[in-house]
């Protein structure tokens, strides 16, 4: 079994052809060696959130969430901006994340991926939320990358190649952050 570190890419929207899934696509693509990364898939498939839900059993997409989250070194988080803030799709899965511990301390980092200008309300809002999730947000690695959909190929990835390098680069600073924060010695 693979001991690398793996960053958990989650996407905040449902759309075929999502420029936020495509930066996520990409980072899958352009991970060096030194990382591994999982793209989370269930997110349609979460019920709404739901505090009386929120005890065990726990419906079984939630279960896979926090499962997915635990396994993880790092998240990864891609998102669009819907009137001024978070899809609620996403709101919703961060909601599920409250009731678990999965998710404190964990280093998390997002790419906005919006027009220059744009998107801000969906990244202020991301902020507060994680900071109620207990999420450790590793501010070096959050990066504004704008993806216009003509730099995304027929296969889904991004072709711009100083868009991929800085996709590169976000997984590097938060590999880097994890491991630091794991080994607080290390240079
Ligand atoms: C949007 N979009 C948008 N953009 C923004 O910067 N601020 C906003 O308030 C909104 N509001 C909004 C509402 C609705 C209903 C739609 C459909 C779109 C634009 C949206 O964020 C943009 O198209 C993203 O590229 C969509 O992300 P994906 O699906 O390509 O990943």
């Amino acid at each position: 079994m693979s001991t690398l570190p793996l960053i958990l890419l989650l996407s905040g929207s449902l759309r075929a052809g999502s420029s936020n899934e495509a930066v996520l696509r990409t980072a899958q693509a352009v991970a060096a060696s030194q990382v591994r990364t999982a793209g989370y898939e269930g997110l349609a498939a979460l019920p709404h959130f739901n505090p009386d839900d929120d005890t065990d059993p726990l419906p079984a997409p939630v279960v896979e969430l926090r499962a997915a989250i635990g396994e993880a070194a790092a998240v990864l988080i891609c998102t669009p901006e819907y009137a001024g803030t978070l899809p609620g799709a996403f709101k919703n899965l961060l909601d599920w994340t409250i009731g678990g511990t999965e998710i404190c301390n964990k280093p998390v980092a997002w790419v906005n991926a919006a027009s220059p200008g744009r998107g801000q309300g969906a990244e202020a809002t991301l902020r507060l939320v994680l900071g109620y999730t207990g999420a450790a947000i590793v501010e070096s690695a959050c990066a504004r990358i704008p993806v216009a959909s003509h730099m995304v190929g027929a296969d889904g990835l991004i072709t711009d190649p100083h868009v991929r390098e800085q996709v590169g680069e976000v997984l590097a600073v938060l590999t880097d952050a994890r491991e630091q924060a794991a080994d607080p010695d290390r240079a």
